[in-house]
C-alpha cells in the first residue's frame, strides 16, 4: 500500500495512522512558487502572499519530520529575484529576518538543523547574521536537515566552484586531468547535502528557474498547480505518494 492510500484507508489523519513504508525520499527540494498570484486572487498585496507562504512552510517542515524526510531544501529567493521592485525585496528581507527570529525556538523544539544555501555576500548583514546564528544554534539537531536557499542561483554556484578549482589548478594543488565530479560537488553551497530525490514546484510553472541545476540530475520532478500558500500537508502527502509510484532507473534497465 502506498503512503497516500494507507493514510486515506485509515480515514483519520493523525500521525499514528500514518503507515510509513520504506520508499520515503531522503531529500525533498521545493520551489515554493505562487505567493504573489495567491494574494492577487484575493485582492491583497503580494506581501500577504509571502506571509501566507511562511505558514505553508511551517506545515511542510512538520510533515517532513512526521513522514521521515531527512533533508528539505526550499527555494526562498533566487539571485534573479533582485530584478523585482525594491519594495518587494525590502519586504522579503524583513520577512526573512522576522521569520528566523520567531521560528528559531520551534526549530530547536522540533530538532531541526538549519543551513543557509546561497550567496551571502549581497544579502543584508543583519539577515546573514540571524541565519548564521540559527545555523550555529541548530547545528547539533538531527530530526530534519532544513536548507533554505536564499539569494541562490545555480549557475553562479557552479561558476564559483569552477573558480575554486581553477585556483587550485593554478597553484599546482590540483591536476586538471584528475578533476572528478566529486570535486565539483564538493565546492557547491550544497556540499555535505545529498542530491535531492524529489523536486516539487508549486503554482503550475514547469521550469526550474536556476535551482539546483547540478544536484537534480536524477531527481524525480513533480509539478502542481496548487499555489504555495495553499500547499499543505495533504498536498505534500499526495506528492510523496506520486514519488512512491515512480520507477527510478538511473540509466539502468
Ligand atoms: C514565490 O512566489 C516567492 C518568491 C519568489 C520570493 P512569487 O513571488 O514568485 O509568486 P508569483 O509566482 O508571482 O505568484
Ligand atoms: C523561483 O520562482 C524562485 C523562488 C520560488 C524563490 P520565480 O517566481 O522567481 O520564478 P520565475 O521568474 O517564474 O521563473
Ligand atoms: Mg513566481
Amino acid at each position: 500500500m502506498s503512503l497516500f492510500s494507507s493514510i486515506f484507508a485509515s480515514k483519520k489523519n493523525s500521525s499514528q495512522d500514518l503507515i510509513i513504508n520504506g520508499n520515503i525520499p531522503k531529500h525533498v527540494a521545493i520551489i515554493m512558487d505562487g505567493n504573489g498570484r495567491w494574494a492577487t486572487k484575493r485582492h491583497l498585496p503580494r506581501s500577504a502572499g509571502h506571509r501566507a507562504g511562511v505558514e505553508s512552510l511551517r506545515e511542510i517542515i512538520n510533515a517532513s519530520i512526521e513522514i521521515g524526510v531527512e533533508y528539505l531544501t526550499v527555494y526562498s529567493l533566487s539571485s534573479e529575484n533582485w530584478k523585482r521592485p525594491e519594495s518587494e525585496i525590502k519586504f522579503l528581507m524583513k520577512l526573512f529576518l522576522a521569520t528566523i527570529k520567531n521560528e528559531l525556538r520551534l526549530l530547536m523544539e522540533y530538532g531541526v538543523r538549519l543551513r543557509l544555501v546561497g550567496d551571502r555576500k549581497s544579502l543584508p548583514p543583519e539577515v546573514v547574521e540571524a541565519y548564521e546564528e540559527a545555523e550555529k544554534k541548530t547545528s547539533e539537531n538531527t530530526k530534519l536537515n532544513f536548507n533554505i536557499a536564499l539569494n541562490y542561483g545555480s549557475r553562479q554556484e557552479i561558476l564559483d566552484a569552477f573558480k575554486i578549482l581553477g585556483k587550485k589548478i593554478n597553484s599546482g594543488e590540483l591536476n586538471i586531468e584528475d578533476i572528478c565530479i566529486k570535486d565539483l560537488s564538493d565546492n557547491l553551497y550544497t556540499k555535505d547535502i545529498p542530491d535531492p530525490d524529489f523536486l516539487i514546484r508549486t503554482s503550475g510553472e514547469h521550469r526550474i528557474s536556476n535551482f539546483l541545476l547540478w544536484q537534480i540530475s536524477y531527481s524525480e520532478l513533480y509539478f502542481t498547480k496548487v499555489l504555495w500558500p495553499d500547499f499543505k500537508r495533504k498536498h505534500f502527502i499526495k506528492a510523496i505518494d506520486e514519488y512512491q509510484k515512480r520507477n527510478r532507473r538511473f540509466g539502468k534497465l
